[in-house]
């Protein structure tokens, strides 16, 4: 299957071509996989990035790994940066899957740009994404400690060390202040009275052992979305996409059906 990795404007991404030009043509889908919170394209299994039912593009937001420019101070900013994206690539709609900070940034796009969306998958995320004080503030005062605090949060105890180790790894390679802004944005967003005006169809997934965004941020999204379903990965943590990469290929397999 052709795999590649080229830049739109400042925006680095991979694509990975399941169908051929004709089945394309016929409308299969094209996903846009959104990072979280000082992530890359390197956060999402290769069972997802390969799908073999859609044409699949892994981005790295502005400002995060080997994209340029500046991360931007507010989830909407983040939205405009992705629907720039879709314009330089020449993608009319697109179902966009976020994780984390990358599925505030996929509400955003659902309820702002809805006429550039034709699905909605939200993996363990919420409609507000308050974070905890102890780690913003670690965040200015011990970087690396705040780092080992996420760590912590993020994985569950199912997680294999070499994983974790890796996360651990990426994460203090983005560095303070992208990490920061993105935390920053993350306490900020808050669209929970909004829900009811989405109208695309919306997955969305979170592990029963999530510490940062917990299943009954999930449950309320799945509550207050109009066409929603929800999938509980049992015993996974935040990171569910890389700790059960065949559950979650399954299901957004399932939900493009
Ligand atoms: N979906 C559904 N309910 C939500 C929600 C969401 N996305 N976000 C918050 N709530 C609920 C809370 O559960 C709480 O309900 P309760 O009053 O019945 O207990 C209420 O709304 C208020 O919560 P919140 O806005 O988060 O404020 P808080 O002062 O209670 O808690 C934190 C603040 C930071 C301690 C808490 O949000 C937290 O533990 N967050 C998770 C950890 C974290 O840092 N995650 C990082 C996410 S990027």
């Amino acid at each position: 299957m052709p795999y590649s990795e080229i830049t739109a404007g400042s925006i680095f991404y991979t694509v990975g071509r399941g169908p051929t030009e004709e089945q394309r043509s016929e409308g299969r889908p094209v996903l846009i996989l959104v990072h979280g919170a000082g992530g890359n394209h390197l956060q999402w299994p290769a069972e997802l990035r390969r799908l073999p039912e859609a044409t699949v593009y892994a981005l790295d937001l502005p400002g995060h790994g080997r994209s340029g420019g500046q991360g931007r101070d507010t989830i909407a900013g983040y939205a405009e940066a992705i629907v720039g994206f879709l314009d330089a690539l020449g993608i009319e709609r697109a179902v966009v899957v976020g994780h984390s900070m990358g599925g505030a940034i996929a509400l955003t796009l659902a309820l702002d740009f809805a006429d550039r969306m034709a699905g909605l998958v939200l993996i363990a995320t919420g409609a507000r994404l308050r974070v905890a004080p102890v780690i913003l503030e670690g965040m200015r005062s011990d970087f690396e400690g705040s780092v080992e605090l996420i760590t912590r949060f993020a994985w569950s105890s199912e997680a294999s060390p070499a994983l974790i180790e890796l996360g651990r790894r990426a994460l203090l390679e983005t560095g303070p202040d992208v990490l920061l802004g993105d935390l920053n944005v993350c306490d900020r967003f808050d669209v929970m009275e909004r829900l009811g005006g989405i109208e695309i169809p919306a997955l969305v997934i979170v592990g029963t052992a999530d510490q940062l965004t917990p299943p009954k941020y999930a449950r309320f999204l799945a509550e207050h979305i109009p066409n929603a379903q929800l999938v509980l990965i049992e015993g996974a943590g935040h990171m569910v996409m890389l700790e059960r990469p065949a559950e979650i290929a399954g299901a957004v397999r399932e939900f493009l059906e």
